[in-house]
């Protein structure tokens, strides 16, 4: 297998810009109902970025308004630093998507279903079929029928698809959806070395735990508001939580309300509950120490992306 990535041909930006693609605004009403509200994204090369939300949030009509399928009610998208609506289909070729389950022939091996659709596309170099499928891992297989594939292979095939016209920007609608944990595995391995060659990843996902290894950047959208974007290592940083035994918790509390870099600070039972930034139990510690106050316990619950996730939808995984 060659490690040498298939897009030296674009390193860096053709528009001197690292933003990919740019919603303003973005808006869509299907009659009463607004599924998607002023939203504002930056999509960066060379970066995962996840799009999270429970089930009906507007993922699904915000990807079809970027693939040009769903016209918005409102708002702008710029692709490649230039507005959709005025170059259309030369910013589409520079995007591959798999919005659901791919289509392909059944009866046709991995290999044939590639060359069927190179051949629909036009101008595809044959030696970029059997690149794309090592790419995804599926050289070996890629004589077998389509229709005997497992499900990550069929996503993975999928992929492969996208990655013929050597896109720089990658929409992947639910990619793991209906893998088992060893399928979505190969799907996580892939794309970050896609990202890590120069192209961004548009991801929406449920799998918060999937999403949480291989994103960078996540924004969070509800009833088609977003709640959150930052990246991943900061959203999991805003709220570690402590659970700490004293002996004055008033006093305690005092303390820790008055220093800035916590978050929150409440009792429950018996027990100081707070909010602090990743990394920051001995900091807390050692201030309650400063006042003469000795914790006889100190437990941190690390934070995962779910965990925030839940936080600021409201209790709906989606999962
Ligand atoms: N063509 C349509 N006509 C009317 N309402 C629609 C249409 N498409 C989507 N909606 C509504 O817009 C809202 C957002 O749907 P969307 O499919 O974008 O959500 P999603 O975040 O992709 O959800 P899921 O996680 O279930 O895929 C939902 O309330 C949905 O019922
Ligand atoms: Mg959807």
């Amino acid at each position: 297998m060659t490690n040498q990535p298939t897009t030296e041909l674009h390193p860096g930006s053709r528009e001197g810009s690292d933003i990919v693609l740019r919603t303003i605004g973005l808006t869509k009403r299907f009659g009463q109902l607004e599924a998607v509200k002023n939203l504002d994204l930056e999509v960066r090369r060379g970066e995962v970025f996840g799009f999270l939300g429970p089930n009906g949030a507007g993922k699904s009509t915000t990807v079809g308004m970027i693939l040009g399928l769903i016209a918005p009610s409102g708002g702008s998208i710029e692709l490649f630093g230039r507005r959709l609506d005025d170059n259309q289909w030369a910013a589409l070729r520079r995007i591959g998507a798999v919005v659901e389950a791919p289509a392909f022939y059944p009866y046709l091996s991995g290999q044939d279903n590639l060359e069927a659709l190179a051949r629909a596309i036009g101008g595809i170099p044959r030696a970029r079929i059997a690149e794309v499928l090592e790419r995804v891992s599926l050289q070996d297989r890629a004589a077998d029928r389509y229709g005997h594939y497992s499900m990550g292979m069929k996503q993975r095939l999928g992929i492969a698809s996208t990655l013929l016209r050597d896109p720089e920007l990658i929409v992947l609608d639910e990619p793991a959806s209906g893998l088992d944990p060893a399928g979505t595995k190969e799907v996580r391995d892939l794309i970050p070395r896609l990202a890590h060659e120069g192209r961004a990843l548009f991801l929406c996902s449920h799998l918060l735990h999937e999403v949480e290894q291989v994103c960078d950047r996540v924004a969070i959208i509800k009833e088609g508001v977003m709640l959150a974007c930052a990246p991943v290592h900061e959203l999991l940083a805003q709220g570690q939580t402590l659970q700490i035994k004293v002996d004055d918790p008033a006093q305690a509390v005092a303390i820790l309300s008055g220093l800035p870099w916590i978050n929150s600070v409440k009792m429950e039972n018996d027990h100081l509950i707070v909010s602090a930034p990743e990394e920051s139990t001995s900091r807390v510690n050692a201030a309650l120490a400063e006042h003469g106050i000795f914790a006889s316990e100190l437990v941190s619950h690390g934070v995962s992306l779910e965990s925030v996730f839940l936080q600021l939808t409201g209790g709906e995984s989606g999962d």
